[in-house]
């Protein structure tokens, strides 16, 4: 029986999660096809009947869904729990788990991207306080990091490391030129740099030569905080290899297969982006 595995959001015509799953289902000779559903709010329940009826092997869960399935699974991993965000289903014998697979994402893709990142000093500062600023976080804790977290809206910085406990401190934006000082890791979970939005325009002539730059956003391909990253010489990850290497963790969910993220599908996701966004 072939397997069904689909991303459900809404709306959910963007999603490049079929391209890049459908690649690995292809490359690993799995008998599956991955599909993306719109579902709206209101049929959420029904969804889940027939993913119980089938029953689908997984899927992944996206705007505005990520919460409201929550009451549908029979339990959440802790990352959720810590993100309070459901990215994927899958089966553990009988219980249909809600995880979240963004942390191990952002962490799959450091590692792959800056091999040794984590072994030396401990200290990153993540601008942004929402969704991803979240996984971000949760990841660098596990890994022992301290974290500076900054966001223009303060009070919103100060409810997350209050949420997350020991190891997160908040701050405004206007402290970040400070804190790179001392920082090993700098993360952007902001939505500057998008298409469409200002630049972060941060002087990153202070920070370690050692130290890494990541940014979560992935059009366009490079960010101009990247690209300035980049000419001063410190190491970079981007959101597209974020956004390739949760989609590995699910794979591994359902299929219990790794996937490699090759240069193939990585210029599969480029051209693809590059041909809908002027610019990317
Ligand atoms: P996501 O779930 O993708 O992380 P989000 O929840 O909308 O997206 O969060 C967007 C983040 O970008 C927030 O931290 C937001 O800051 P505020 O909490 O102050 O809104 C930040 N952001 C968006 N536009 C910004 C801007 N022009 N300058 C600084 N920060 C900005």
């Amino acid at each position: 029986m072939t397997h069904r595995v689909f991303v459900i959001g809404h709306p959910i015509a963007h999603s490049r999660s079929p391209m890049m799953q459908n690649y690995w289902i292809a490359r690993h000779g799995v008998d599956a096809v991955y599909d993306k559903l719109d579902i709206a709010p209101a049929d959420l329940a029904d969804f889940f009947r027939a993913f119980r009826a089938e029953p689908y092997i997984g899927a992944n869960v996206t705007i505005p869904h990520k919460l409201a399935v929550i009451p549908f699974v029979d339990r959440t991993d802790g990352a959720a729990q810590a993100m309070g965000a459901v990215n994927c289903l899958w089966w553990d014998g009988a219980a249909l788990v809600g995880g979240n697979t963004d942390a191990l994402g952002f962490l799959g893709n450091i590692d792959a991207a800056a091999p040794g990142w984590d072994a030396g000093g401990k200290h990153a500062v993540v601008m942004g306080a929402g969704g991803a600023s979240r996984a971000a976080i949760y990841g660098l804790l596990s890994r022992g990091f301290a974290v500076s977290l900054c966001n223009r809206t303060l009070d919103k910085a100060v409810a997350l490391a209050r949420h997350f406990g020991a190891g997160v401190t908040a701050h405004g934006l206007d402290a970040v030129p400070d804190l790179l000082v001392t920082a090993d890791v700098v993360v952007n979970t902001t939505s500057l740099g998008m298409i469409g939005q200002p630049p972060l325009d941060l002087d990153l002539a202070p920070m370690k030569p050692d130290a890494v730059a990541y940014d979560i956003v992935y059009v366009p391909l490079e960010t101009a905080f990247l690209a300035r990253a980049r000419a001063r010489g410190l190491r970079t990850v981007d959101g597209l290899g974020m956004l390739l290497h949760q989609g590995v963790v699910g794979f591994d969910h359902w299929f219990g297969q790794r996937p490699d993220v090759t240069p193939d599908l990585r210029a599969l996701l480029e051209n693809d982006i590059r041909a809908k966004t002027p610019g990317a």
